[in-house]
């Protein structure tokens, strides 16, 4: 079934002066946030970075290492006020539209097992199980156990 996107955001490169806001969205987004510098060295190690941008507002972004033959989607956010309007639809769809260019399949990526409204919306998008990593992600929550990493694949 094709989606409907309401979302009015164009996705484009990320630039260095959107890592304020990119940052942001991702302590708001990720239990285990990823650092400045991490987002620096997916800019200077050539990840794919796009940015959701509404009327001058960042409202979302995603990373992606692209690989030899195939990519690996690293972190996929939007902001809370933004969700469900079809932000990261419109997000990945630009991922899907420069990887189908470079010639790269599958996207791959690994999700919390309890992130379930990330499972929701890549078993929306057609991405399929392929397999379990135990133990792989520290736990959210001071005090519980390490979380199962879930591995999913989309063919582009
Ligand atoms: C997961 C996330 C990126 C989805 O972003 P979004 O912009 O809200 O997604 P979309 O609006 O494009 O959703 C498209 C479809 O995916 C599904 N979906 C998305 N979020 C969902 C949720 N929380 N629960 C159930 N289904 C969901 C729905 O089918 C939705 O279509 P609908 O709104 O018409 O029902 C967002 O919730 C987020 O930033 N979460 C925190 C960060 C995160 O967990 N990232 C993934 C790490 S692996």
């Amino acid at each position: 079934m094709t989606q409907l996107i309401f979302c009015n955001a164009d996705v484009t490169l990320m630039r260095e002066s959107d890592l304020a806001a990119v940052l942001d969205i991702e302590r708001q987004s990720n239990p285990h946030p990823w650092a400045e510098s991490s987002f620096r060295d997916a800019f200077s190690s050539g990840y794919l970075c796009l940015v959701a941008r509404e009327a001058e507002c960042i409202v979302g972004f995603a990373i992606v290492r692209v690989l030899i033959d195939d990519a690996e989607l690293l972190l996929i956010a939007v902001a809370p006020s933004a969700r469900r309007t079809g932000c990261a639809s419109a997000l990945l769809a630009g991922v899907i539209e420069r990887l189908s260019a470079r010639g790269k399949s599958p996207l791959h990526l690994e999700v919390r097992r309890s992130n379930v409204g990330a499972i929701a919306f890549y078993s929306a998008k057609r991405f399929v199980h392929t397999g379990v990593r135990k133990n792989y992600y520290p736990s959210g929550v001071i005090g519980q156990p390490r979380e199962d990493a879930l591995l999913m694949s989309l063919s582009l």
